[in-house]
């Protein structure tokens, strides 16, 4: 695996909500360079699992590790400043801003590690907004791109904080066939150019198996299976898990 190491690792993670166990005994690690895809089936807790590596939920149970450092209960905002920033299910975005001044927030909210000096400033923001196609659209106010562009914006904002892991929750919902193709592109880019791991959600199960180098599969709150993509796609165990739901593997 490029790079080596491992960045992340959740140990036993449960998270309970009153009378649900949402997130039960969760085991992952994310290595310098990896891409690692979370499925499941709706409901199976993938976002939940989210926000207990981005700090968003404390855990009920478990241990989360960064970069060898006890990171358990932290708060997101210590959590980014280690490293690892996030992007929502539903847009990550101010509305009434433009595409620059979003991706400035973004850089502005950079990483310890990535932290980027007011002179090179401009540059990491000319950079992130060249990445994800948004170049022309530049000076446009977010609310008024079309939805596929919202997404990459999305995308270029936690890009502009130099994080060491970037962890996106559904980026590829709504966007067109060359959309996700760009998209997956520049996933390729993140990890080969500037060493990032990549933490995916997604339901696009083609651009999982695609892009990923290893994938959990969640089924009611339990990691029912780890393996590179072919292996998910030949796991019974899986197979089963899916059955009778909309995302065909
Ligand atoms: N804040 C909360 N309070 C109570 N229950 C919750 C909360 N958040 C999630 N849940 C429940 O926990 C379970 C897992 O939800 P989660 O959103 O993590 O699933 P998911 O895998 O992301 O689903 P989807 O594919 O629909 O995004 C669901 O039954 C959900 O209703
Ligand atoms: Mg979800």
């Amino acid at each position: 695996m490029a790079g080596g190491g491992t960045l992340l690792s959740g140990c036993n993670l449960s998270k309970q909500f009153k009378g649900l166990l949402a997130v039960s005994g969760v085991d992952i690690d994310i290595r310098r360079g990896e891409i690692v895809g979370l499925i499941g089936p709706n409901g199976a807790g993938k976002s939940t699992t989210f926000n207990l590596l981005s700090g968003f939920l404390p855990p009920t149970t478990g241990q989360l590790t960064i970069a060898g450092i006890d990171m358990t209960g932290a708060t997101p905002e210590r959590i980014s400043a280690q490293g690892l920033v996030r992007t929502f299910q539903h847009g990550s975005y101010m509305p009434s801003m433009t595409v620059e001044d979003n991706v400035l927030i973004g850089a502005l909210g950079g990483t310890r590690s990535g932290r980027v000096p007011r002179a090179e400033q401009a540059d990491v923001i000319r950079q992130a907004i060249a990445l994800f196609g948004l170049t022309e659209q530049r000076r446009q106010v977010a609310k008024n791109l079309p939805h596929g562009l919202q997404r990459l914006l999305s995308m270029a904002i936690a890009f502009a904080a130099r994080p060491t892991l970037i962890c996106y929750d559904e980026p590829l919902t709504g966007l067109n066939q060359t959309e996700v193709a760009v998209t997956l592109q520049v996933y390729r880019r993140l990890k080969s150019e500037f060493g990032m791991s990549i933490l995916l959600v997604e339901h696009n199960m083609r651009a999982v198996m695609a892009i990923c180098d290893r994938i959990y599969v969640l089924h009611h709150g339990e990691i029912i299976f780890t393996g590179a993509p072919e292996e998910v796609k030949a796991s019974e165990v899986v197979l089963k898990a899916y059955l009778g739901e909309a995302h065909g593997l």
